[in-house]
């Protein structure tokens, strides 16, 4: 069953087109890298994904919710749609796990030892349990981003959108986010991910996108796609984040 569903969707922010007619499909289970020049519209197609941006036309549904009818529960689909950003925007002043308890307690409106409980479950997962009790400014890029991402996790999202979430991180640093991902690839969560990691993107997506000016220039299997592109556009973007 398709988890994401687009049929000529259209963004513009005022007269500037920035999606321009995009049609998309998304199997459970899928990874999907978006690779693309900046400014192709790749942020702002996964923001429209769990609305955070309203689209002009077409029409969208994304984990079973149909984005684009009038009525739609968009708090609802934001429950079900993880969202991890570059930057990582954990609470400062709160350790680890009452980050991750936060919105379990808030939105979920589980018991604190409920919450506690799903809270090291999860932070045990991007491997670090013995940093519960550590405040944000205690860990590095790396484990900041990893708590964020178990922070999403939380919620049992149907689908998970990283946007770039690598990109500020130090590069030493960025193997050990990336772990957490493909770990989360083979145990089939469907992700949607904006990437410049070209080695992740062929070796761990099953698909690549290629955005170029608002659309969809290329869509395929993600060793074929950069092994062999078909457009002098995908040629020209890969040439030169290659090299
Ligand atoms: N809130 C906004 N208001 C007006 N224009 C916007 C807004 N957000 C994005 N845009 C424009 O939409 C276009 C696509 O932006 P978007 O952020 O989706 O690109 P991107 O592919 O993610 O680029 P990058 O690789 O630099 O992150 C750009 O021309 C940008 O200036
Ligand atoms: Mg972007």
């Amino acid at each position: 069953m398709s988890l994401v569903s687009l049929r000529n969707v259209v963004k513009r922010f005022g007269a500037h087109e920035v999606l321009k007619g995009i049609t998309l499909s998304i199997e459970e289970g899928e990874t999907v890298a978006v690779i693309g020049r900046s400014g192709s519209g790749k942020s702002t197609l996964l923001r429209c994904l769990n609305a955070l941006e309203a689209v002009q036309e077409g029409e969208m549904t994304v984990a079973g919710i149909a984005v684009t009818s009038p009525d739609a529960d968009l708090n609802r689909l934001r429950a079900r749609v993880g969202m991890v950003f570059q930057s990582y925007n954990l609470f400062p002043h709160l350790t680890v796990e009452r980050n991750v308890k936060l919105a379990l307690k808030l939105v979920r409106k589980m018991s604190d030892a409920q919450a506690a409980q799903v809270a090291r479950a999860m932070v045990g997962k991007v491997g670090l349990a013995d940093k519960l009790q550590a405040y944000p400014d205690e860990l590095s890029g790396g484990q900041q981003q990893r708590v964020a991402i178990a922070r999403s996790l939380a919620m049992q999202p149907s689908m998970m959108l990283f946007d770039e979430i690598t990109s500020a991180l130090d590069p030493e640093l960025v193997g050990e986010v990336l772990r957490v991902l493909e770990e989360l690839a083979r145990e089939g969560m469907t992700m949607m991910l904006v990437t410049h990691e070209m080695n992740f993107a062929r070796n761990v997506a099953d698909r690549v996108i290629f955005m170029h000016d608002g659309r969809i220039h290329e869509d395929g299997p993600s060793q074929e796609i950069l092994r062999d592109p078909q457009t002098p556009e995908l040629k020209a973007f890969l040439a030169a984040v290659l090299h």
